[in-house]
């Protein structure tokens, strides 16, 4: 037994119990507007905060030392910080990197909790519709900033002549749509084209109606309850998978129903968890975050479903381009990505 590693795990360890429980705090900041309280970065003290947002100031101090003592802000003569690159984070919804919506995904594993131990003691399955509520909107928080910062501008003009035809009025399928996050941006960006989004889960089709009426879009991007290997039509220029073919049971059969239903010369986006090819070379920040996703979310769904491939979170280019080319696919290839994402093309 080697003393001083002993000690770096256990301080790895109670960094990521911290780390933890500082989640649990970031959701209630948010909830409570504590965050967006805070979000012009100048010093406050915890009475004027409390005040501001109506709670209990002595929990506020407590809440707000959390935040000091793990750097999320800056603490001096009593006050409280919340510098600007926290704030982009933490407050600002409609940043780039707003990531405090999206952490009820994490939250819902330990709501969780019982239902994927019985899963791994059984047949490995979990449907995503058995999932705690805050999943399916801690997942559409979670993605929807990236796609905001990402889908418009790079991911659609990295695809070859998608653009164009978008401009032009194109028939678009978004599957496993979710709370229609995607479809919905697609939407407002080209008015001329028409989006179906489809999803197996009855309570995000309903979910993702309202976003597209909210969004301005409620007659163009249209939304049903169907699976991937069943949704209806033939002559679609686009469809898109976001983050969700890993989540399937057949990935490989929902990729032929996509090459059924394209037209001779459409195209597949395939945005998938951003993942090298082995385990090894996913050792890293994404793939810890991506594995430990996967474990109570994706592999679990994709057990649940016929075929029950198991594709998981972190499957990396190069199973997928066996899965598209098992489809029949003669092209496939990496458009672009970022952090967080593989944004890949397939062509029939
Ligand atoms: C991780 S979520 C992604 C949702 C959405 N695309 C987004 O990016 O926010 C995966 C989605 O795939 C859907 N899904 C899983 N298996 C499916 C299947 N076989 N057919 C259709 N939808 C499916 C789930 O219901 C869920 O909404």
């Amino acid at each position: 037994m080697d003393e001083a590693r002993l000690n770096d795990f256990m301080g790895k360890l109670v960094n990521d119990m911290g780390g933890a429980a500082m989640l649990a705090n970031v959701i209630v900041g948010e909830e409570l507007g504590l965050y967006r309280a805070m979000a012009d970065s100048q010093p406050t003290t915890p009475e004027v905060l409390a005040e501001k947002t109506g709670c209990n100031p002595r929990l506020v101090r407590e809440w707000l030392s959390a935040h000091a003592a793990s750097g999320y802000m800056e603490h001096a003569d009593g006050q409280f910080r919340l510098p600007e690159e926290q704030a982009l984070a933490l407050a600002i919804e409609d940043s780039p990197v707003y990531i405090a919506g999206g952490i009820g995904v994490v939250a819902s594993f330990f709501h969780d909790k019982d239902k994927l131990v019985s899963a791994m003691r059984g047949n490995g399955a979990l449907a995503w519709g058995d999932h705690h509520p805050c999943m399916f909107s801690g997942t559409e928080r979670f993605f929807r900033p990236g796609y905001k910062a990402h889908l418009i501008a790079e991911w659609l003009p990295a695809l070859d002549g998608v653009v164009a035809k978008l401009e032009a009025g194109a028939k678009v399928a978004d599957i496993g749509c979710g709370h229609g996050a995607s479809t919905v941006i697609m939407a407002q960006a080209f008015p001329d084209s028409r989006f179906v989004g489809f999803d197996y889960h009855a309570p995000s089709v309903t979910v993702a109606t309202q976003r597209a009426e909210e969004g301005g879009v409620g007659n163009r991007a249209r939304f049903f309850q169907g699976t991937a290997k069943s949704f209806p039509g033939d002559d679609y220029d686009l469809v898109c998978y976001f983050d969700c073919l890993h989540d399937m049971g057949d990935p490989v059969g929902a990729a032929k129903h996509a090459y059924e239903s394209l037209k001779p010369d459409g195209t597949v986006l395939l945005v998938e968890p951003f993942a090298n090819d082995s385990l090894d070379e996913n050792i890293n920040p994404v793939g810890r975050l991506f594995y430990a996703a996967s474990t109570f979310i994706c592999t679990p769904n994709s057990l649940s479903q016929e075929v029950g491939l198991g594709l998981g979170a972190q499957a990396g280019e190069a199973r997928l381009r066996q899965v598209f080319t098992e489809a029949g696919f003669s092209s496939f290839r990496r458009a672009t990505e970022t952090p967080f994402n593989l944004i890949l093309e397939a062509r029939k």
